[in-house]
C-alpha cells in the first residue's frame, strides 16, 4: 500500500534524500519475494452485491492461502476462506495465483481483507460490495493498458485519486464503485511476464487507504491464452461474456468479442437483453473490439449484437482497442437517429494513441472523436446517465447525457 506520510527530515541533505525516496516510494509496488502476497485484486464477475473473488500473487508456491476477511466496521472477528491457488500458465515465468471466492455477502459493505501465504500477512486492505438498491453511483470505464507503462501507472495513480476523492464526501452518485476494463492489458496474453508487470501497476489503483477497486473484465485480442482466466479467477475454459447487476437498476453487460459473436453468445445476449430490459433502468454492454470505430474496420459484432442492441434500447455501449476517443451520435439502422445506441471508447489506460478519422458519420457531431489516455467517469443519476470523459491529468475532454428510456 503507498503511504502519503512525509517522514519528518533533519537536515537539508537528508530532506531531499527523503524526498526522492518518498518519490520512489509513492511508485512502488509490493515485490514478489517467495510467499508474500503480492498484486492484490478484487474482481467483480457475478452477482456483485454478495460475491467477489479476492485475488494476490506470490513468487513461490507455499503451502497455505488463505484469506481473512470481516466487516470493516464492526467487532467480528475474521473470518478466514480456503483459496484456490496454481501456478499461472505462461512460459517460465514462474508465479502462483490464489483466488479467495467470497459469498453470502452483504450488499453495499465494507470488508476488511487480509492475505495469508504460509506465515507472510499482506497489509489490511478493504472494498465494498455492490448495492442492491436503486442509489446513484458511479463507475469508470476504460481500456487498453498493454504498451506504455509509464502512462498505464500514472493512470492507475490517477484512477486511485479519483476513487479516494469521490467517496470523501457525502455526495452519493460521484462514488467511484468499480473499474470495467475493456481488455488488451498487455500486449501478448501468453506471457505471464508481462501480466506480471501489469498486476504489480494495478496495486497503484488502491487508495491511500486501501481500497480496493473491483475490476469488471473483458478479454482483448492481445490477451490470448490461459493466464487471462488465470489472472481473473474464471474457470478455466470460461468464454468471458457476463452479466452483472449493480444496485436494482443497472445491468452491465460484458461480451467476448475474441470468441464467436454469433451463435450461442448472440443467444444468451438476446436473452439477457430480453429478461433485463424491462427490470433496469440502464442497459449497459462492454467488449472489446469496436463495431463503430474511429480508426479500424468494424467488427463482425456490427452483425451479430447491434441489431440486439437496438432492439432492446442499450443505454450505452462501451468499446476499446482502437487507442483513440470517441462517442458516437445516437445509431439506429445504421444511421444517425435520436432514439438511436450511443457507443464510447476506445481504449487509454495506458497506450499510444492513434489518429482518430474524424471525417466518419457516426462520430459528427453531436458525437467527437480525439486522442488521449482517459477514462471514463459513467454516473448513474434518476434518471439521466451522465458520462465524462477525463483525459491523464484529470482534464476534461468530453461530457455528455442519456436520459432513461423506460421510465423506471
Ligand atoms: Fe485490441
Amino acid at each position: 500500500m503507498r503511504s502519503l506520510q512525509t517522514p519528518r527530515i533533519p537536515s537539508a541533505t537528508f530532506a531531499l534524500g527523503m524526498l526522492l525516496l518518498w518519490a520512489c516510494a509513492a511508485k512502488a509496488d509490493a515485490r514478489l519475494d517467495g510467499t508474500k502476497p503480492a498484486q492484490w485484486r478484487v474482481t467483480w464477475t457475478e452477482e456483485p452485491s454478495t460475491k467477489a473473488t479476492v485475488s494476490w500473487s506470490t513468487a513461490a508456491q507455499g503451502d497455505s492461502h488463505t484469506l481473512r476477511f470481516r466487516e470493516k466496521e464492526g467487532d467480528d472477528e475474521f473470518s478466514v476462506q480456503l483459496a484456490e491457488s496454481g501456478r499461472y500458465t505462461g512460459g517460465d515465468f514462474e508465479l502462483y495465483y490464489h483466488h479467495a471466492r467470497l459469498t453470502d455477502l452483504k450488499p453495499a459493505t465494507a470488508y476488511e481483507i487480509q492475505m495469508v501465504s504460509d506465515t507472510n500477512e499482506s497489509p489490511i486492505f478493504y472494498f465494498v460490495t455492490a448495492p442492491a438498491t436503486d442509489r446513484e453511483f458511479s463507475i469508470l470505464h476504460g481500456g487498453d493498458s498493454r504498451s506504455d507503462q509509464d502512462a498505464r501507472r500514472r493512470v492507475n495513480i490517477m484512477i486511485s485519486e479519483m476513487v479516494a476523492q469521490s467517496h470523501d464526501n457525502e455526495i452519493l452518485s460521484d462514488d467511484i464503485l468499480a473499474l470495467a476494463h475493456g481488455g488488451d492489458y498487455i500486449v501478448s496474453g501468453n506471457r505471464m511476464d508481462l501480466w506480471s508487470t501489469w498486476l504489480s501497476d494495478h496495486e497503484l489503483t488502491a487508495t491511500p487507504d486501501g481500497r480496493l477497486l473491483p475490476i469488471i473484465p473483458a478479454r482483448g485480442n492481445h490477451d490470448k491464452g490461459k493466464p487471462f482466466n488465470e489472472v481473473f479467477g474464471f474457470p478455466e475454459d470460461d468464454l468471458n461474456y457476463y452479466s452483472l447487476s449493480i444496485g436494482s437498476q443497472v445491468k452491465f453487460i460484458t461480451l467476448n468479442s475474441e470468441t464467436s459473436t454469433a451463435g450461442d453468445q448472440a443467444k444468451w445476449l438476446a436473452n439477457e437483453l430480453s429478461q433485463t430490459r424491462k427490470s433496469h433502468r440502464w442497459l449497459l454492454v462492454q467488449y472489446h473490439r469496436p463495431v463503430y470505430p474511429a480508426v479500424k474496420t468494424p467488427h463482425t459484432a456490427l452483425k451479430s449484437w447491434v441489431p440486439l442492441f437496438e432492439r432492446f434500447n442499450v443505454d450505452l455501449v462501451c468499446e476499446a482497442d482502437g487507442h483513440v476517443i470517441k462517442r458516437t451520435l445516437p445509431i439506429r439502422d445504421g444511421k444517425p437517429d435520436e432514439t438511436g445506441v450511443v457507443y464510447i471508447g476506445e481504449g487509454g489506460l495506458g497506450v499510444p494513441q492513434r489518429s482518430p478519422k474524424t471525417d466518419r458519420w457516426f462520430v459528427q457531431s453531436p458525437g467527437m472523436a480525439d486522442k488521449g489516455n482517459h477514462v471514463f467517469v459513467l454516473t448513474f443519476r434518476k434518471n439521466v446517465l451522465e458520462g465524462k470523459c477525463v483525459l491523464e491529468g484529470g482534464k476534461l475532454r468530453d461530457e455528455f447525457t442519456r436520459n432513461a428510456r423506460n421510465g423506471l
